[in-house]
């Protein structure tokens, strides 16, 4: 397949950067994921926002514009005639003598971007997923989607190694969100998920689902929410570009309610379906 290296198109096996780039050393970047269904982005303009976002919180300059960006992942698509999976975009500041100081001078970022075939994760959104609780150990700039992500790694394989799919990360008493994605529960018919602050990532997915709770008058309360009423909660579910509105039903050995994806979760599944049609 083709992928993106700056401003070109290219085979992805001639596809090849400097082992002194500085996302490759220090993790000195920042990256997005976006869905691709029927052949087009699923809300790529937020994920262009974010992507500048997360960039320039961190000193980073694109080198092309939004505009050029989008014309050229459209492209990518086209090319590998993605009709069902990811993009995967990321920016680093690109190469220099190994100094943790940002270079002086001119240094130009490092744009790279493939595109992966994925198909919908229609056993995870049926029968729901099991977790596990961790500490989340992470920065406390969350909110950028920077390439940095030991902290997420580790409660992933954490997750991994004890047959689970997901990690909850909490900071003390506070449940913040997953290794890779944003975790919700439905108490009494209110949907509750972390306001989007510095300890989490303000997922697109998150907005989207926020943004339809709000249209169908679903409740919702943005705000941190503790361990405690995580394990009160009637329905519990975590939601990413990936993994759409997965249902939770097994935290740390223990069920979810009666252990079924529970009718809130249902119905965000459905009108979330409704979104990407
Ligand atoms: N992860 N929180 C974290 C820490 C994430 O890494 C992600 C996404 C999310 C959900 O964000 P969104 O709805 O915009 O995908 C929340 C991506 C998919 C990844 O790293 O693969």
């Amino acid at each position: 397949g083709y992928a993106i290296l700056n401003s070109e198109i290219i085979n992805r096996s001639e596809a090849k950067v400097d082992i002194e780039d500085r996302g490759y050393q220090f993790g000195d970047g920042v990256y997005e994921v976006i869905r691709v269904y029927n052949g087009k982005m699923f809300t790529g303009k937020e994920h262009m926002d974010r992507f500048i976002k997360s960039s320039e919180s961190i000193g980073i300059k694109l080198p092309f514009s939004a505009e050029n960006i989008m014309n050229m992942l459209d492209e990518l698509v086209e090319k590998n005639n993605l009709k069902l999976g990811i993009i995967y975009m990321q920016i680093t500041r690109g190469a220099a003598p190994r100094n943790h100081a940002f270079p002086v001078g001119d240094v130009t970022p490092c744009i790279t971007a493939y595109t992966k075939e994925m198909p919908i994760p229609e056993a995870n959104l049926q029968q729901g997923v099991k977790t596990i609780l961790t500490e989340d150990i992470r920065w406390l700039r969350c909110d950028i989607k920077s390439l940095n992500l030991l902290g997420n790694i580790l409660a992933k394989q954490k997750a991994a190694e004890n047959g689970c799919y997901e990690a909850i990360q909490h900071r003390g008493q506070d449940i913040t969100e997953g290794s890779s994605s944003n975790v919700f529960i439905v108490k009494n018919g209110v949907v509750i998920t972390h306001e989007s602050n510095n300890l989490i990532l303000k997922g697109i997915t998150k907005d989207v689902i926020l943004r339809v709770c709000e249209e169908k008058q679903i409740p919702v309360e943005e705000r941190t929410f503790t361990l405690e009423e995580l394990a009160q909660a009637d329905e519990v579910f975590l939601s990413s570009t990936t993994s759409e509105v997965t249902p939770i039903v097994v935290i740390d050995d223990k069920k979810v309610g009666d252990g079924v994806p529970g009718p809130v979760t249902r119905q965000l599944q459905e009108l979330f379906k409704k979104e990407i049609e």
